[in-house]
């Protein structure tokens, strides 16, 4: 059975490689972002500021506990926050092979800089936020991952290419 868990920081192009990865692998995607924003009506962005943070990280937790108990292949690309709740890197090893996309705070900075969706980049120094959210969470990403993967420079096919040939 193949069951993959892509992990990384915002920007990583877990859900542009979720979607290659997936056709290439002719299974099931499921990104957990699109699937909360699916189940509440209501965009990431509004959650935050409606609900804040923690409710939404409850409804991560909630989707991962579903998705636990659903049968078939499947590839599952997740918000970056994920792993942070240990229950949560618990869930995310149950339901498949976790595969860290390691991508450089400069990559990051250069793919997040013009888009408005990610409600803990917004306001204020975005390279600081980086740093510091980068940094708290690095340990966290490497103590889930089964596999880690440097995606810089990389074009998508060669990251899911490297996957299937390490899964
Ligand atoms: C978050 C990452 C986002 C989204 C939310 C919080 C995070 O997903 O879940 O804005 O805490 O890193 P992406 O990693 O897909 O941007």
């Amino acid at each position: 059975m193949k069951r993959v868990v892509l992990m990384g920081f915002m920007g990583a192009g877990k859900s542009t490689v979720g979607k290659y990865l997936a056709k290439e692998l002719g299974c099931t995607l499921i990104d957990t972002d699109q699937r909360i924003e699916e189940q509440q009506g209501r965009k990431i962005n509004q959650i935050f500021e409606m609900d804040g943070e923690t409710a939404f990280r409850d409804m991560e937790t909630g989707l991962l506990k579903e998705l636990k108990n659903q049968k078939g292949d499947l590839v599952l690309s997740i918000g970056g926050g994920m792993p942070v709740r240990e229950e949560n890197r618990k869930l995310l090893q149950e339901i498949g092979t976790v595969i860290y996309l390691k991508t450089s705070k400069e990559e990051i900075i250069r793919r997040v800089e013009k888009n408005q969706d990610r409600p803990l980049l917004q306001g204020g120094n975005l390279e600081e936020k980086v740093d510091s959210l980068m940094k708290a969470r690095e340990d966290i990403y490497i103590q889930t991952a089964q596999i880690v993967l440097v995606t810089d420079k990389k074009e998508v096919c060669e990251i899911a290419e490297e996957i299937q040939n390490r899964i």
